[in-house]
């Protein structure tokens, strides 16, 4: 396979990445009405959202080809996938579905030399998670992990911290995450930050912070009670420690993104040296003030800032005031830099921060899902040639997908 024809056929149905997703679905489940079973229960309606994740996914994947860390990414995916159900047979009928999408979105664009790189790189990623797919089961690892609400905390309205008693010992690292469902709500499945240290009694917090009309925050900050089963996916994500930790630590934190950042700081022991920024839309968002004591009192070197937004002024005042205090800081190029919290905020930071001196392979955060981008790139003027009707939807359930 040829990274430099997946990478420029790539480039061409991203320009149509509305179309190529209602093709891809639309021939999946055509070809494969099983499938259709495993998918979402508000899909097609949120038609947008599946364009970004499998955009995200495939984004990331084209962009990483050459990177030593992506087979160990898509072992984890593959690991993760069984929890969506997905067998093993699956892979051929997604792999044709995707190739019959990209050669349709591109046209004359497409050629066998495109297919040839294609067919061998969806080899090469589903060989790959079914192997990670594989190993866990031989692990004797679960799809998923029950776990026992065993208690819950609501800080205002919109955010709500769960203990949970997994059933079987959960492994992972301070900074992971694990995608969280509801029985409740077959098929949901969202990513939240584990946020503690691993504790002699196995629990786990979770931050859930509500979104408004966010299907899965919305059912846990308001519905879940104690003695409830959640199921959660196996952790993931690369926002761990470096190890040795051998430079200081600047943490940068912003709403629910203190959840990693704690569990990252109870890793750490007295002699370590980091800074702490944690960022909240206002002085009522800084829900765990006392867990932020707590840590300062056994970390001697841990200096904390607080940032919220001046009274009455919006939200947006707050990365202002960020920038500013991190602009006022030295030591940039020492650091080792971990950002936690909404997409944006991340990226923005994680841009300025080369400007202060922080080399970028020592900005770590999680891989951000795709913002703003509102859809798809507008065409190009060759591209309007290769314009062709939207494809028939295939819907069992008679219902037209929104526009
Ligand atoms: C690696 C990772 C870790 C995460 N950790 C946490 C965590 O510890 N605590 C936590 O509360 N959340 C966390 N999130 C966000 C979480 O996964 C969900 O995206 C969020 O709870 C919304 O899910 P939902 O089902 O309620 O909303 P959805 O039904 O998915 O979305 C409803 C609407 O809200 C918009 N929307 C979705 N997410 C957001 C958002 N974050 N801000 C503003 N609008 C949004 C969507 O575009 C959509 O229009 C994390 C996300 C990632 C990628
Ligand atoms: C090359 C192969 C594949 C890749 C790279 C891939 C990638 C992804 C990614 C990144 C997600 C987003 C959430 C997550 O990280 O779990 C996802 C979700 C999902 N995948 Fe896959 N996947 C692949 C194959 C498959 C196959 C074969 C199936 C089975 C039909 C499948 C079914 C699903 C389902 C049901 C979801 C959840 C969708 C949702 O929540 O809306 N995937 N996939």
């Amino acid at each position: 396979m040829d990274p430099e024809i997946l990478r420029s056929s790539f480039a061409v149905v991203e320009r149509r990445a509305e179309f190529a997703v209602k093709y891809f679905y639309s021939h999946l489940f055509r070809h494969n009405p099983d499938v259709r079973g495993l998918f979402p229960l508000d899909f097609p309606e949120d038609m947008e959202r599946q364009r970004d994740r499998l955009f995200a996914a495939l984004t990331h994947v084209v962009e990483r080809l050459e990177d030593p860390e992506l087979p160990g990414y898509l072992r984890d995916l593959g690991r993760d996938h069984r929890k969506y159900l997905v067998e093993p047979d699956h892979y051929a009928a997604v792999g044709a579905s995707l190739i019959a999408a990209f050669a349709t979105v591109s046209g004359s664009a497409w050629n066998a030399e495109a297919e040839k790189s294609w067919g061998e790189a969806y080899g090469a990623i589903t060989n790959i998670m079914l192997q990670g797919a594989w190993e866990a089961e031989h692990d004797g690892e679960p799809p998923w992990w029950d776990a026992e609400v065993v208690s819950r905390a609501r800080h205002g309205d919109d955010l709500v911290v769960l203990t949970l008693r997994p059933q079987r010992r959960l492994s992972y690292s301070p900074g992971q995450y694990v995608s969280v469902n509801t029985p409740h709500l077959p098929g949901i499945w969202r990513p939240y930050s584990l946020a503690n240290a691993p504790r002699p009694d196995h629990t786990v917090d979770l931050h859930i912070s509500r979104v408004e009309n966010g299907v899965l925050s919305t059912a846990l900050v308001r519905r879940t009670r104690e003695g409830d089963v959640l199921r959660l996916g196996a952790p993931g994500g690369a926002l761990t420690l470096r190890t040795p930790v051998d430079r200081p630590l600047t943490l940068i934190a912003a709403g629910t993104g203190w959840a990693p950042v704690k569990a990252l700081l109870e890793q750490l022991d007295a002699t370590h040296e980091a800074r702490l920024f944690l960022v909240a839309r206002d002085t009522s968002y800084l829900y765990d003030r006392s867990a932020v004591e707590r840590l300062q009192a056994r970390l001697p070197r841990l200096a904390v800032t607080f940032i919220t937004p001046a009274p009455g002024r919006p939200k947006a005042q707050a990365t202002e005031r960020l920038l500013t205090a991190l602009g006022n800081r030295a030591g940039w190029a020492r650091h080792d830099v971990y950002l936690a919290g909404p997409p944006d905020l991340v990226e923005e930071i994680g841009e300025a921060l080369p400007v202060l001196g922080t080399p970028a392979e020592r900005i770590f955060h999680d891989v951000l899902p795709p913002t703003g981008q509102g859809g798809t790139r507008p065409l190009g003027s060759a591209e309007w040639l290769l314009n062709r009707p939207q494809p028939t939807w295939h819907n069992p359930s008679g219902r037209a997908p929104k526009a």
